[in-house]
Parts: C-alpha cells; sequence; structure tokens
C-alpha cells in the first residue's frame, strides 16, 4: 500500500524518473501522488489528488526540476485522498513519504500540539515531519533527528527523507514495510520495490527490518536496529522488472491471463524433473515426512489457493490441514502443537496479516513454509524455507497468474509431502506430476475459448447479483470466481459450496441472477450436476463450466455453457481458474470499469 521512491542524480533533473518510477507502482494505491525535489535549497512539491496522469498535468502546468527528489503514490490510509494529505508531507526543513501506519500518531499529535506545533493534514505522516524539524530546529544533524524521531514511532512504515539544504542526502528507514536501495550509473534511490527503480537503477539491495539507510556523496551507508553498519546483498535487477509493459493487450489483467501457460511451465521446470517426474524441491530444513499437521494461512486470492491445498493435501498426504485468512488466524492466536508446519502464500510477500500470522506461527514452533512471487520479500526472509512462483511482475490489482503459478507449487509441494509420508507411492506421484506438466498445454486450449466467454460476460454483466457454486476443489475456485467479479466489475457475487445451496442461498436464484457451476469431472461431479438440475427446476439460469459431454448432457437448458478440455481432475484448478478470470475480464470491460486499477483497492496491502 502506497509506493514511494527517492532519487539522487549526479547527472540533473530526477523529476522524469521520479514520475517513471511511480507509474511502475502505481498498482500499490492510487488515490494521490506527489513529488518533492530541492530548488536553490528550497522543498518544493507538486501533488494532486488521483492518478498519476493528474500528477503529470499538474507537472506540465506548473514544471518542477532539482538533481535530488522524493515521490509518492498513495493509498489512504488516515485522511481523505485529497490534495491537502497527498504526500510528500512536509515542513520548510523536511519533506517525507511514507508507506505504513504510525499507529501512535495521536499521541504524538497531541504532544507536539500542547508544545505549540500547528498540523496542515489529517495523516498520521506529518508527526514523523514535524518530530524531525523540531530535532533539527534543535541543533540535530538530519541523520540523529531521523534515528531519534524512529525511536518514538509504533506501527510498521518505510520512509523517506528529503531535506531543505542537503542537496547530497536521502535517508530511507524501514519498519515493517518494504524498502529497496537501487544503484545506478549516475544514480542512487530508495523505492518500494525491484520495480520502483528499475527505471534508475540496474542493482538493487533490500533494507532488512530496521535497517536505516543513508545515501550521500555517491555512497551508501546502512545502520541495522542495533545501530551497528552492515552491508546488505547488491543484486541486478531482473530484466522482467526492468521491462514492464502491456505489449498487444488491453490491459495488464488481459496480458497476466495469457501469460499463465508460460508461467506455470517455468514454475514447474523449478519443481518436477520430466525425465523421471519426480519432485526436485530445494533442501527443507525439516522432514517433510515427520510433520504432524499441516496449517495454511493466506489473504484473499492466496487464501482460496490455501483452500485447493488442503484438498490435495488431505486426500493425497493424508494429513490433518488447517486453512485460515490471516487476518483472523492472527488474533484467533489458536494453540499449535509442536511438530507441524505452517504454509503462507502472499503474491507480494509482504502483506501485513500474513507476516503478522506467520510470526505467530514460528514463535508456536511451527515449521514456516514460505510461497511468494518476490523473493526479497518481508515473508520470504522470514521462513524457514522458499518455494517461489515464477509468475514475474503482475501488475493488473485483480491477481491470476501468481494464483495459477501458486497452485502449480502447492500441488507439488503436496505431492511431494504425500510421498514423505508415504501416503502416495512412487508410481502414483509420478503419473500426478506427469499431469501436471501438461496443465500449460490445456490452458492454451481453454484460452482458445476467450470469444466465447467474452460472450457470456455481455449477459453477465447485466446481472446485479451472480452465484458461482462449486464442491471439492471447485469451492474455492467458486469463491475466487466471485472475487474476481466483485473487485474489478463491481457486480455483487458470492461463491458457495454447492451442497448450500438448499441451506438458504437458493432463495436467491431468480432469472436476472446468473448462477455460474464449476464443475470438473472429480468424485463430486455427479452431485454437483443434481445442484444444477435443483437451480434449472427453480427457474435458474446457469452457466456451466464443464467439459463438452456433460455440457451436452443438459440439452439446451442452460442459458451458457462454457466447455473446458478433458482433464486428471487434479489439476482441474489450474484448468478452470481461467473461464472465471475471463469471465470476470470481459464483465469489468463491458462495464467500462478501471480493469487494472479498480477502485478503493491496492495490490500490496502492508497495513492490517
Ligand atoms: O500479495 P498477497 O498474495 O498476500 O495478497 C493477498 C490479497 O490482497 C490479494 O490476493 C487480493 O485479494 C487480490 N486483489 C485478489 O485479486
Amino acid at each position: 500500500m502506497c509506493g514511494i521512491i527517492g532519487i539522487r542524480n549526479e547527472g540533473g533533473d530526477v523529476v522524469p524518473w521520479l514520475v517513471e518510477g511511480l507509474r511502475r507502482v502505481e498498482y500499490r494505491g492510487y488515490d494521490s501522488a506527489g513529488v518533492a525535489t530541492l530548488v536553490e535549497g528550497h522543498i518544493e512539491r507538486r501533488r494532486a489528488q488521483g492518478k498519476i496522469d493528474v500528477l503529470e498535468q499538474r507537472l506540465a502546468e506548473k514544471p518542477l526540476s532539482g538533481a535530488i527528489g522524493i515521490g509518492h503514490t498513495r493509498w489512504a490510509t488516515h485522511g481523505l485522498p485529497i490534495e491537502r494529505n497527498a504526500h510528500p508531507i512536509a515542513t520548510a526543513r523536511v519533506a517525507v513519504v511514507h508507506n505504513g501506519i504510525i499507529e501512535n500518531f495521536q499521541v504524538l499529535k497531541r504532544e507536539l500540539e500542547a508544545l505549540g506545533h500547528v498540523f496542515e493534514t489529517e495523516t498520521d505522516t506529518e508527526v514523523v515531519t514535524v518530530l524531525v524539524t523540531s530535532l533539527l530546529e534543535e541543533g540535530a544533524s538530519p541523520l540523529t533527528a531521523v534515528a531519534r524521531t524512529l525511536g518514538r514511532l509504533e506501527g510498521s512504515f518505510a520512509l523517506v527523507f528529503l531535506f531543505a539544504d542537503e542537496d547530497d542526502l536521502l535517508i530511507g528507514a524501514r519498519r515493517g514495510s518494504p524498502l529497496a536501495i537501487g544503484y545506478g550509473a549516475s544514480t542512487l534511490a530508495l523505492g518500494s520495490d525491484a520495480l520502483a527503480l528499475a527505471s534508475c537503477a540496474t542493482r538493487v539491495s533490500y533494507l532488512a527490518e530496521g535497517d536505516i539507510a543513508v545515501l550521500a556523496k555517491g555512497q551508501v551507508t546502512i545502520s541495522d536496529a542495533a545501530g551497528a553498519q552492515v552491508e546488505r546483498l547488491v543484486v541486478p535487477i531482473s530484466k522482467a522488472a526492468a521491462g514492464v509493459g502491456k505489449g498487444r493487450y488491453a490491459h495488464f489483467m488481459l496480458k497476466e491471463i495469457y501469460e499463465q501457460p508460460r508461467v506455470i511451465g517455468e514454475t514447474l521446470a523449478e519443481l518436477i524433473e520430466p525425465a523421471t517426474r519426480t519432485t526436485c524441491l530445494p533442501a527443507f530444513p525439516f522432514e517433510l515426512g515427520a510433520l504432524t499437521r499441516a496449517t495454511i494461512i493466506a489473504c484473499g486470492t492466496s487464501y482460496h489457493a490455501a483452500c485447493v491445498m488442503r484438498y490435495w493435501l488431505e486426500k493425497l498426504a493424508r494429513i490433518p490441514a488447517d486453512v485460515d485468512v490471516a487476518s483472523e488466524f492472527r488474533y484467533r492466536a489458536p494453540p499449535m502443537q509442536e511438530g507441524g508446519v505452517a504454509i503462507f502464500i502472499s503474491q507480494s510477500g509482504e502483506t501485513a496479516d500474513t507476516l503478522a500470522a506467520l510470526r505467530y506461527a514460528k514463535e508456536a514452533g511451527q515449521h514456516i513454509i514460505a510461497i511468494v512471487n518476490q523473493p526479497g520479500s518481508s515473508i520470504a526472509r522470514e521462513a524457514d524455507i522458499v518455494l517461489s512462483t515464477l509468475a514475474g511482475p503482475e501488475i493488473g490489482v485483480a491477481s491470476t497468474k501468481a494464483f495459477t503459478t501458486q497452485l502449480a507449487v502447492l500441488a507439488v509441494l503436496s505431492v511431494a509431502i504425500a510421498e514423505a509420508r508415504g501416503a502416495l507411492s512412487r508410481e502414483h506421484a509420478a503419473t500426478l506430476l506427469g499431469t501436471l506438466l501438461e496443465t500449460p498445454a490445456l490452458i492454451e486450449e481453454v484460452l482458445g475459448g476467450d470469444e466465447h466467454i467474452s460472450r457470456v460476460a455481455l449477459w453477465v454483466e447485466r446481472a446485479r447479483d451472480v452465484l458461482y457454486l462449486g464442491r471439492g476443489t471447485a469451492f474455492p475456485l467458486a469463491l475466487e470466481g466471485a472475487l474476481k467479479l466483485k473487485e474489478i466489475s463491481y457486480i455483487h457475487a458470492e461463491g458457495y459450496a454447492a451442497g448450500e445451496m438448499k441451506h438458504g442461498p437458493i432463495a436467491l436464484i431468480a432469472s436476472d441472477v446468473p448462477i455460474v457451476v464449476i464443475a470438473p469431472r472429480d468424485g463430486v461431479l455427479e452431485k454437483t450436476l443434481s445442484n444444477v438440475e435443483e437451480a434449472l427446476a427453480r427457474d435458474g439460469r446457469v452457466v456451466l463450466i464443464s467439459d463438452a459431454e456433460i455440457i451436452a448432457r443438459f440439452e439446451g437448458r442452460l442459458a451458457y455453457g462454457i466447455s473446458m478440455p478433458r482433464s486428471d481432475p487434479f489439476i482441474a484448478p489450474l484448468l478452470y481458474a481461467i473461464p472465471v478470470q475471463l469471465l470476470a475480464y470481459y464483465a469489468a470491460v463491458v462495464r467500462g470499469t478501471d480493469v487494472d486499477q479498480p477502485r478503493n483497492l491496492a495490490k500490496s496491502v502492508t497495513v492490517e
């Protein structure tokens, strides 16, 4: 939530780079945006309510230059998303951009107001600028003022500071929210992630929890939480991060849907030895076969991947498995027995609730596995072992390729745990892994039905409410289908276990409520089809996603059928994710919503 950046460029103007960097992290929030630079030693700002396009117009009307500056794109937490609350937040002495929440800001604000300080915004961030300013006025150096201010702050944050009359100094600090350092030919920079920095830097390093970085005189000095000077590993910025664009697609979401065969293939190639159809996972620092229980935790779409994994683990590995959303798990604080494994799934690797849940599970003596798309992320760093999804940068706020690559990793991990526990024979494991390797080709086939799905969407988008039903692993897909439709088209949708319909939701059936039924050919198919009949008997209008033979059974009684290739039920979640993504995408396009940046959302949820 919120994208931040700061750049010092020995070669000249930083504003174009700041704006380009902000564009690259706009997915983190787009309520308002702003930049600040030093002009003859003074802090000058341009800020605008709305997206970065609006900020660019503002800059065209009133240009800004400077060789050092900071920038911000906001997902509002405290204070309306109006220009007054837009970052950089500044006094005459210091400007700051902030991602996160200062939890004790009210206490600090009251204290500072009692001393006569006047506040101009409703943000939590302003206590930081006011505190730093008061310390500078007492004669503290910029670094001392920042360090002493940080000592007063509670909450989670990444901050970048720019100081009046300091044309060669940026200070960054990280506690709870991510912050990276970028190294370029003539630049040093700080930013929320490698994406933000890719336009002005070629190498990156990630600050650890509690680090403070000082960028001055072409050098970076980092001190850790204890104040000791430390070095952090510097790595090249990946080509994927450097070259983010929509290509020939109208939206990032559509591009990312179409990338799925490739990125699933690349993810599986790291985990399965194709010749022997054996898993080739990294060495685990604990015994997979000795695990007694699995707890799988995530948020949003990643939670739906967790729900699918529970079915796989219980069926294949015969291990007790719990699944929970991180925000509930962390405060429920359940008792956990030693010897269990806790699996955390997150595209960003920075989701605040998931990270807090991980820390709880670690304290409770669990082995920690992280499934992340960002290897340098906080969740990855704090896990005992990381299995990476190789989805590449996912820019569309609605998760698509991150979800299916998570499923790919979780499927392989389930097989590995099942084999290690002796619950799955080598032959059966080889068959399942071989089937998984077929998914990229089958997804290509599903994508071939794109045009038909866009026609179904023309009907679905007219609805006020939509129901999604599924059983077994198709139940989490029903939840995912409903989430996808809600978040990008703003149509109200609910996902249910198909067997639950008769316990209440059946009352919602009406000719203007599309019922999307996800029915792969699995052990509960006939049960699901009975639920379809129950809906049809009540004049329900059903979109059935299944294979052609099953669809044909309904002899024209369906509103629409979406035909899927025949496949092993094990890989059905990966295949059936595609039509629900496309249905939501096309419904949103017809509705004319902002598909890649839907209202109120942000990609990386670093506040709880
Ligand atoms: O980065 P994470 O996977 O931890 O994010 C979790 C959710 O915020 C995310 O999946 C969200 O639900 C997406 N917008 C769904 O499309």
